[in-house]
């Protein structure tokens, strides 16, 4: 049911062309708000804001294009939402996959890790001044609870130097997000704009279509027991905009609760580490 709860707010929701992000961006739209929809392919994106419009009655979803794997075209991606908008309410930073292979994307970098981890990185610090001056923003995160399988964040890894095992490069990444959360909130803390991140449960998605062992066991797994992405997407809609999160900052979130995550994610000189580490992978590519 369409509402005007978010009329007037922008949100940018990247993964918004499948899955949990597709279903969240749709919700927003719903509630009124103006969203910029960023997706990789040209007609999926253009599609997803077609039916979005569509769906919801709502004419302001603005699709935008950018291979988030690339720390430049991300940086690129930031202007261009800065030079359309002077707010964001939200930013959801949604997009993400899981490896079938080992991948070194043209910057040097291992996929997995440029894609769901410099990707949330180089977009909320590129849109960081506008956030700070939309009273009330919020960043949500889009994590996993897969991150409790990294027992330690791996520096040396991020090249891909290491011998490939597809779960631990996706949990590395998902400890990576949960650790920008920590130092990210940090840093917010007294702006106004706050920092949350959430585990969307096991939702059955395109996420799994890869073609690996990975992907057969996830499909088979997600099948008997996973949740639909509408189900899957409703904590990031919550931490998007309930009154109940308002000027909360720093948490991780599992079925709308707040939970305390591993060991390795409260690691506070790990996460200022990644993020000096971020800040540096960022400018090597061009970013
Ligand atoms: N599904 C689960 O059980 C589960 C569990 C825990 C956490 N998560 C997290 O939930 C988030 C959303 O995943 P999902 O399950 O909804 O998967 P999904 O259906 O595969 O959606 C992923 C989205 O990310 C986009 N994307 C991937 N790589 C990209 C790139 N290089 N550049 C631009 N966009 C890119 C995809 O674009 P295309 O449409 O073009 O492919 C798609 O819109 C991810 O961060 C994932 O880690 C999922």
């Amino acid at each position: 049911v369409a509402t005007s709860e978010l009329a007037g707010k922008t949100c940018v929701v990247t993964g918004a062309t499948s899955g949990i992000g597709l279903v969240a961006a749709r919700e927003l739209a719903g509630r009124g708000a103006r969203i910029l929809l960023v997706g990789r392919a040209p007609e999926k994106t253009e599609a997803a804001a077609r039916s979005m419009r569509e769906a919801t009655g709502n004419p302001s979803i603005e699709p935008l294009l950018c291979d988030l794997s690339r720390p430049a075209q991300v940086a690129e991606l930031a202007r261009e939402i800065a030079g359309r908008t002077d707010r964001i309410d939200v930013l959801l930073n949604n997009a993400g996959m899981l490896p079938a292979k080992l991948e070194i994307t043209p910057d040097g970098l291992e996929r997995t890790f440029a894609t769901n981890h410099l990707a949330y990185f180089v977009l909320t610090t590129g849109l960081l001044e506008v956030l700070k001056r939309t009273a009330g923003s919020r960043v949500v995160l889009v994590a996993s609870d897969a991150h409790r399988i990294a027992r330690a964040f791996d520096f040396d890894n991020l090249k891909g130097e290491k011998r490939f095992k597809a779960l631990q490069v996706y949990a590395q990444s998902k400890l990576a997000n949960l650790l920008f959360l920590s130092e990210l909130a940090r840093r917010l803390a007294g702006t106004g704009v706050t920092a949350n991140a959430l585990h969307p449960g096991v939702v059955r998605t395109n996420i799994f279509a890869i073609q690996s062992p990975l992907g057969l066991v996830s499909r088979f797994i997600t099948r008997l027991g996973g949740l639909t992405p509408e189900k899957g997407a409703e904590t990031s809609v919550y931490l998007a905009t309930s009154p109940e999160v308002e000027g909360r900052s720093g948490g991780y979130y599992v079925r709308k609760k707040l939970v305390v995550p591993s060991a390795a994610a409260r690691d506070h000189d790990a996460a200022a580490r990644l993020w000096e580490t971020s800040e540096k992978l960022a400018a090597e590519a061009g970013a």
